[in-house]
């Protein structure tokens, strides 16, 4: 009946390798929700949630769900996953260890036969992201019952909207409210999840326990200004749309370097017309905000709004600032802080804590069920990036404390 034995961090690993063979980038990592790769990886997930036990499938939004079943059947579960989408030129591990490591759970109490009071579901999520349709969290609104309907006209760069991709990966657009879960069927979320940070290295440890998700504003900025002739428009007189968005990324950057705890990135930059002999004539950019306290974050946010109002004024260029999305800082309920540091301790391993500056699907699931999150350490923490390394050892300790953690849950009473 011992079930921590069959922990294998070298196949969470392995596992890792082969999910990111199914990438759309050549000698590189991408996979955007709903695509070709997406369905690969998504195939490769449901055939080794099959092989741990679970009963596997593909939801109304496309999300993977599996579910290894109670003692009682039909009973309500204890929800593991993270997500299976990817940024550009992405690592091996965002998103995808979390789900690795639930299905080895599964198949780690499945081969010692063991059953639960309650049912293990573990989800992969089609779209945490927001890379293709510039949304995020789709896959666990979805989950959660707060999927807007509007996104589904969202377009990705090639002009397909996401009712177009669901209609194309087999799924009907009209159907995605049916993905959603009852509170009552979800006694809790854990995500175990790489830092993408460097606090667990720093502390020479390679598993801490999460506080809670920082909240995020994200915003598109179209500068118009006016297009002309290189070699004719004299430099006092030119309205120069890209010069503006370079000065507003330094406001953004000076914003965010403004207050501890505070970040603002613009990440994206596209210019119009885009020539050598072209004075640009408009410049699309984007921003992401982020911050431990909604307060500092929504004043973050005014004052970037200002500053690009005072930049385009001064340079005589118009601007438009749409908000795209913003949450919450999502924190993680105390209650299930305490059962995973108890986990932890059970490993052997010291009790640590520290906050998310990252996003993830927790913040959209905390609208049904509390949220838990682990974190393990990613070498210099790096992330968001094709060098984002973890060791064996930290995947296999991970999972462990994962295992310890729901052998002993206690649904919150
Ligand atoms: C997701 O990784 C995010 O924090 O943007
Ligand atoms: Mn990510
Ligand atoms: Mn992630």
């Amino acid at each position: 009946m011992c079930t921590i034995v069959h922990i294998s961090g070298r196949r969470l690993l392995e596992r890792a390798e082969a999910l990111a063979v199914h990438s759309e980038l050549a000698g590189g990592l991408t996979r955007t929700s709903l695509s070709r790769e997406y369905r690969g990886a998504a195939d490769l997930v449901l055939e080794w949630m099959r092989e741990a036990g679970m009963a596997a499938r593909l939801d109304a939004i496309g999300n993977v769900l599996g579910r290894y079943e109670a003692s009682t059947p039909g009973a309500p579960c204890l929800l593991l996953g993270s997500h299976l989408d990817t940024v550009r030129n992405a690592g091996k591990y965002d998103g995808m260890l979390g789900v690795l490591s639930g299905i080895e759970c599964a198949r780690a109490l499945n081969a010692a036969g063991k059953r639960l009071p309650f049912a293990l579901e573990v989800v992969g999520f089609c779209d945490e992201e927001g890379v293709r349709f510039g949304a995020t969290l789709l896959g666990s609104r979805a989950v959660a019952g707060t999927f807007d309907p509007a996104l589904l006209e969202a377009k990705d760069s090639a002009g397909v909207t996401l009712a177009q991709a669901l209609r194309e990966f087999g799924l009907d657009p009209a159907r995605v409210g049916e993905a959603a879960r009852k509170r009552a069927e979800v006694l809790a979320y854990a995500e175990l999840h790489i830092e993408q940070g460097p606090v667990l290295e720093a502390e020479a440890l390679a598993v801490g326990v999460v506080t809670a998700i920082n909240g995020f504003t994200r915003m598109a900025v179209t500068l118009e200004g006016s297009a002309g002739h290189a070699g004719t428009v004299p430099m006092n007189l030119r309205r120069d749309a890209l010069a503006a968005a370079a000065e507003c990324a330094l406001a953004v950057e000076r914003i965010g370097s403004s207050e501890p705890g505070l970040v603002a990135t613009v990440g994206r930059m596209e210019v119009l017309p885009g020539a050598i002999n072209v004075v640009p004539g408009e410049a699309r950019f984007t921003i992401d905000v982020r911050a431990p306290a909604d307060a500092q974050r929504l004043r973050a946010v005014q004052s970037i709004r200002a500053g690009i109002a005072a930049i385009c004024a001064r340079r005589n260029v118009a601007a438009r600032i749409e908000e795209l999305q913003q949450q919450g800082v999502a924190a993680c309920a105390p209650w299930l802080v305490e059962q995973m540091a108890a986990a932890l301790q059970a490993e052997g391993l010291r009790d640590f804590r520290l906050p998310s500056g990252a996003g993830h699907d927790g913040q959209a699931i905390q609208a049904i069920a509390g949220i838990g999150m682990l974190f393990i350490r990613c070498e210099k923490g790096i992330s968001h990036n094709p060098a984002e390394a973890i060791t064996a050892a930290d995947a296999e300790a991970g999972a462990r404390v994962l295992l310890r953690f729901i052998e002993a849950f206690e649904p919150k009473r």
